[in-house]
């Protein structure tokens, strides 16, 4: 009988503020053999840029892909004070895991120029790029090449809230409150948008059973992901009334290994930008065909049982 031919793994780009949750999701992108990760752009977000830089820096080495170019990108927001989120994610960024100095440099070029390079030289609605963290570096390209655009088959982010409206003020949620204004860039660009908002990522948490699990399974990669995981639950306890942490950053990759795990809507997204209470809010109205699509619900166990088979058949 002949194989049926594989599929291409998805050329990806993702744009990111590491932070743990950040680097679980790194982690399951670099494991899966349906993603191919082209790059790596870092902004500055729950941490200083100059440690999101070095912190995906990091998880590629410890992943055995310090190929991977990893370029620094903005190093502050549009327009607003720059905000972080070390409460959640430690001084590092990463807390969890030892920190050290990675063997590869930072990649040369700015991570705007380097999206604008990649994006210009992509054929027409091929590239998926995931963006985890403000969205200021997209934006920023997409400024200055707004025909970028036009390459961007799939944009996955996680960003906003519509029925838990905020994480950061009761209305925002932290990436879209860091910088709103590179937020209302991004979904005013018209680019087929997937968001995976609070609303989903809030349902979808690292439990202790589903964590007593992955502790459970062989292999170093595994163990790294069940002590990021316990790092991040320990923070978010202590800050959010006991509540284990949410699978945020990881929810984007997930949804590009197993959408048939999740339920959307098609909507157009938009975000305050008006100082006031509400700024940094994401508002979602219905519409009939996007051009974004929010997603509503997921499986949580079939979520974990993703992330358990990549690290299976790794170890
Ligand atoms: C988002 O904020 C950050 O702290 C996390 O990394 C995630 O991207 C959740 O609101
Ligand atoms: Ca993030």
């Amino acid at each position: 009988m002949t194989a049926l031919p594989k599929s291409a793994p998805l050329p990806l780009i993702i744009d990111c503020d590491p932070g743990i949750d950040d680097a679980v999701m790194l982690m399951i992108a670099l494991m899966s053999p349906k993603l191919d990760v082209q790059a790596i752009t870092a902004v500055a977000g729950n941490v200083p840029l100059r440690l999101t830089s070095r912190n995906a820096r990091m998880i590629c080495e410890r992943m055995g892909r310090p190929d991977v170019p990893v370029h620094a990108g903005c190093p502050r927001p549009m327009l607003r004070k720059p905000v972080t989120a070390e409460d959640f994610h430690g001084m590092s960024g990463i807390e969890g895991i030892e920190i050290f100095e990675p063997k590869a440099p930072l990649a040369p070029g700015h991570g705007v120029s380097e999206l604008i390079a990649r994006l210009s030289a992509a054929r027409p609605a091929s590239q998926t790029v995931i963006l985890s963290g403000p969205m200021t570096n997209l934006a920023a390209a997409l400024v200055m090449a707004p025909e970028i655009a036009n390459s961007i088959g799939h944009l996955v982010v996680m960003a906003g809230g519509d029925r838990i409206s905020g994480n950061v003020t009761p209305f925002a949620e932290f990436n879209v409150f860091a910088d709103p204004h590179a937020a209302a860039i991004v979904f005013d660009a018209n680019i087929r948008t997937t968001v995976l908002s609070l609303d989903v990522t809030h349902t979808v948490r690292a439990e202790a059973p589903r964590l007593d699990s992955l502790g459970k399974l062989p292999g170093t990669d595994a163990r790294m992901m069940a002590d990021l995981l316990a790092a991040g639950n320990k923070l978010e306890a202590r800050w959010k009334n006991g509540q284990m942490a949410p699978m945020h950053d990881p929810s984007t990759v997930v949804y590009l290994i197993a959408p048939e795990i999740f339920q959307t809507r098609p909507c157009r997204v938009s975000v305050v930008t008006r100082p006031g209470d509400q700024f940094g809010r994401t508002k979602v109205k219905d519409t009939r065909s996007g051009p974004h699509s929010w997603v509503t619900a997921a499986d949580a166990d079939a979520f974990f049982a993703v992330i358990e088979t990549l690290l299976k058949a790794r170890a």
